[in-house]
């Protein structure tokens, strides 16, 4: 591509991103009528053998892959937990592509290293956790970096592996998300060896009491009990394990404790949530929450810290001769923080964010969704043929019709509607639908909207 092509394309693209983010897309929020292997069907089987024009590759976007695109930017998208970006995230992110650098080594960018260790000293500052840290590509990640720092405590590596005598033993709420499942598959724990914790049936929160139970009885086994993942600000509905009472147990039994608050982490930059969400964290060992979920963060970002990165370093170390730089020793070499080798300047995208929108400002976001979460549950509770699940305290509404087959039809026509994006979790036994507020450009309208939306439907079908 030319330059004039790219300046060309390159305004035309910042130009349409600007409309996409401030009206939404047009079309539905999921692509409706997709079905696997459409987009295939339309694209070519074999490269093309010589250059296209950028012009062509911009139309095609727009006509073949737009289409088949789920907006999870759009205002009414309320699935999963958020994702969102932002203009500022989106420069920054630009600003990285355009560089292109690899930050592994301190070296290899000294500025990538830098702005990574001041970002997270923010990212400190602002939720009350003065940590170093470094930022992982997801909370996946950080989990199993979690898991292989406790390892490592646990269980040093030496000449026969990990292992040691004792079976390592993992404990977590069965309502933690599977990052906790999948890491133990990696770390080679196994999954024999995660005890998945039942919760309160009130707050699907850890029962503390069955976890210490747990642990005794491992001991008892002749398992060795080397960490706990708490999790505050559950996938299903944002429940907050006893962060704090934990820190005791994996005191006592001499654990490491990670909290995993990948979307509700981003809560404690409001010091009304703070003292709630952050309770207890000081006392644990490492902690994880993602600016790209509700940070306004362009994917993927997610903060890992931990009090203490002797063991996360001791387990990832390496330094072949094809690394060695003059510096090796004087400054930090992320590489060493985090499981692959290349790293993306992702600091620039959140140096953005946090400079353009300031802390007040990511605040004064984060309570409308707050308040948008609020205000539906209001609506739910009032309605007979509703229950609404604990009410929420954060982000997210999760309720149901007591009618699995009817909840899932109620979601479904929701969703067909092309008008919001819902999606779907199990709880106290019951299909549950979620509706997680947190989109950049949300409006408090879109609650009454949505609302509407949900009582024409369940008025079809009853
Ligand atoms: C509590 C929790 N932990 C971990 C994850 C996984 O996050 P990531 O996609 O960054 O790996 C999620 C995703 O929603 C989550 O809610």
């Amino acid at each position: 591509m030319d330059r004039e092509s790219f300046r060309k394309l390159g305004h035309q693209i910042i130009d349409w991103i600007d409309e996409y983010m401030a009206g939404g897309y047009p079309g539905p929020i999921a692509p409706m009528d997709a079905k696997p292997g459409d987009l295939l069907a339309k694209l070519p089987e074999a490269p093309p053998q010589t250059a296209e024009c950028g012009e062509d590759v911009l139309a095609d976007f727009h006509e073949l892959i737009l289409p088949g695109v789920t907006h999870w930017n759009d205002p009414r998208f309320f699935g999963y937990f958020p994702c969102n970006n932002s203009r500022a995230g989106t420069l920054g992110d630009l600003l990285g592509s355009g560089l292109g650098v690899n930050c592994m080594s301190w070296a290899t960018s000294p500025a990538g290293t830098e702005l990574e260790i001041r970002m997270m000293e923010w990212l400190g500052q602002m939720i009350g956790l003065p940590w170093p840290g470094c930022i992982q590509d997801t909370a996946s990640t950080g989990t199993l970096v979690a898991i292989l720092s406790a390892r490592e405590k646990a269980a040093p590596v030496n000449q026969h592996g990990y292992y040691g005598q004792k079976p390592l033993v993992v404990y977590t709420s069965e309502h933690a998300n599977t990052v906790v499942l999948r890491g133990c598959w990696i770390a080679g724990i196994g999954e024999n060896y995660l005890r998945q914790i039942p919760s309160d049936n009130q707050t699907f929160a850890m029962r503390a009491d069955i976890l210490e139970a747990r642990i005794k009885e491992d001991l008892a086994m002749g398992l060795r009990p080397c960490l706990v993942v708490t999790t505050v600000g559950t996938t299903s509905s944002t429940a907050v394990d006893p962060v704090a009472e934990v820190a005791e147990l994996c005191k006592e039994y001499g654990m490491w404790q990670h909290v995993d608050a990948a979307m509700a982490g981003t809560g404690a930059i409001l010091p009304e949530l703070r003292e709630w969400l952050m309770d207890g964290v000081a006392e644990a060992d490492s902690f994880c929450f993602n600016p790209h979920k509700w940070l306004f963060t362009n994917f993927d970002c997610s903060a890992y810290f931990c009090k203490d990165p002797y063991y996360l370093k001791k387990a990832l170390s390496i330094q072949p001769v094809f690394l060695d730089t003059a510096y090796d020793g004087a400054a930090e070499n992320l590489r060493n923080w985090s499981i692959q080798l290349g790293r993306r300047f992702r600091a620039l995208k959140l140096w953005w964010v946090i400079r353009c929108y300031g802390v007040e400002g990511l605040r004064e976001k984060i309570r409308l969704h707050l308040r948008m979460a609020q205000a539906l549950a209001e609506h739910i509770a009032t309605d007979p043929r509703l229950h609404l699940l604990t009410p929420p305290r954060l982000n997210t509404v999760c309720f149901h019709t007591g009618d699995d087959e009817k909840t899932r039809a109620l979601m479904e026509a929701v969703n067909a509607s092309g008008k919001a994006f819902l999606t779907q979790t199990r709880l106290d036994d019951h299909y549950t639908i979620r509706v997680s507020f947190g989109q950049t450009h949300a409006r408090f309208e879109d609650v009454a909207a949505l609302w509407e939306l949900i009582r024409e439907n369940l008025a079809r079908l009853t």
